[in-house]
């Protein structure tokens, strides 16, 4: 187990820049879930940690030791890649023992790690078999014992799970957070599936184009993301994000919502956004998730965040676990997650209820959060 520092990462390929600046510290036990659209540098900073490609600039420390230039064998780093790049010559017992056999680890506790981590990861009555002989999350398995053998200080992960169909990957992610609950190792793990990133990390960098656009707690991400592009990227339905004036109502900020000719809505802004009076006759982008949206019900009276509002019913998606509707506010279109039994039908005028306690707010700029 180990602490991880990547200081100021920097990849140029050519003359194109691929990874800008990247400092991230890694504490001793974290599962640190790198996420991001495809093309967006998560392999290349991975390589760079494991040793198979150099950066352009910047350091790399692992438990407070500069490895920036050591070689990937004396790493002391396992990586486990979405192709499971398992010997197809060589059974599963030897495809976890060979790294071991590579580095000289002396026979008995070679047999006594290949026990153990096919007991753990339950592949017991695997052990005889070639891979061709076995399923895509059966290899998967095996990838990932051969890398728990080698007992490193720093697993690293990138899309592990892409290749499985969709059941297979939500049992595996299972699996991979009961391993990180047990041995408290120390993982990067890469993903483009923002879902796995939220069930995994104890910390998510979201990147886009080769920067840290955020680094926080899955918590932090998904509640108070940093721009509008984390805001749209983590979360399923995505945030709902609409433009809106700052204006003042009654001597009270309130944010005023109107698409073209349509008929404006106030919203009053509760205390906590007191903060957007300097945006006071500017836009902002406002931002408020699908499950802060409900059914307003007569007779309950509003807590002081939510607020009520007449909306259309655009579209009612049920999913079994709960409906997807979508609402015309003003022009815009808003997903709300509603309860699976709701008595809503298309083209219906109705009030619901938004939950400001969460609302937050981005400069239409920068992009940036600012409430
Ligand atoms: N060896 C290379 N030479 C030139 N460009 C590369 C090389 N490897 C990756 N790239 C480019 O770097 C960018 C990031 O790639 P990658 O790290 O694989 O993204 P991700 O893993 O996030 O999908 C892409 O635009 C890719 O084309
Ligand atoms: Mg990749």
């Amino acid at each position: 187990m180990a602490s991880l520092d990547l200081i100021s990462i920097k990849k140029s390929f050519d003359a194109v820049q691929i990874l800008h600046d990247i400092s991230i510290t890694l504490a001793d036990g974290e599962f640190l879930v790198l996420v991001g659209p495809s093309g967006c540098g998560k392999s290349t900073l991975m390589n760079i940690i494991a040793g198979l490609d150099e950066p352009t600039g910047g350091l790399l420390r692992l438990d407070g030791q500069d490895i920036t230039h050591v070689a990937p064998a004396d790493r002391n780093i396992s990586m486990v890649f979405q192709s499971y790049a398992l010997y197809p010559n060589m059974t599963v017992a030897k495809n976890i023992e060979f790294p071991l056999q590579m580095r000289k680890v002396p026979k008995e506790i070679r047999t006594e790690r290949v026990k153990g981590v096919a007991k753990l990861l339950q592949i017991e009555h695997l052990l005889d078999r070639k891979p061709r002989q076995l399923s895509g999350g059966q290899r998967q398995r095996v990838a990932i014992g051969r890398a728990l053998a080698r007992e490193p200080k720093l697993y690293l992960f990138d899309e592990p799970l892409s290749n499985l169909d969709a059941q297979l990957r939500l049992d595996m992610r299972t699996e991979i957070k009961k391993l990180h609950q047990r041995l408290k190792s120390t993982i990067v793990y890469v993903t483009h599936d923002q879902i796995e990133a939220m069930t995994l990390a104890t910390r998510i960098a979201v990147m886009k184009g080769g920067v840290v656009q955020q680094l926080g707690t899955p918590h932090e991400v998904y509640n108070r993301p940093a721009n509008t592009f984390v805001a749209s990227f983590m979360g399923s339905p995505r945030m709902n994000l609409a433009k809106a004036r700052v204006v003042e109502q009654d001597g009270a900020l309130a944010l005023a919502f109107q698409l073209g000719e349509r008929p404006k809505v106030h919203i009053a802004l509760p205390e906590r956004l007191a903060g957007l009076r300097s945006y006071l006759g500017q836009e902002v982008i406002a931002g408020i998730r699908a499950e802060a949206i409900g059914l307003a019900t007569d007779g309950i009276a509003p807590t002081p965040t939510q607020r009520t509002v007449s909306a259309k019913v655009e579209v009612i998606e049920p999913t079994g676990a709960n409906t997807l509707v979508v609402l015309n506010l003003a022009g815009f279109e808003l997903t709300a997650i509603l309860e699976p039994e709701v008595a809503l039908v298309v083209g219906q005028e109705t009030r619901f209820l938004l939950d400001l306690a969460k609302l937050v707010c981005f400069d239409v700029d920068t992009e940036a959060l600012i409430a």
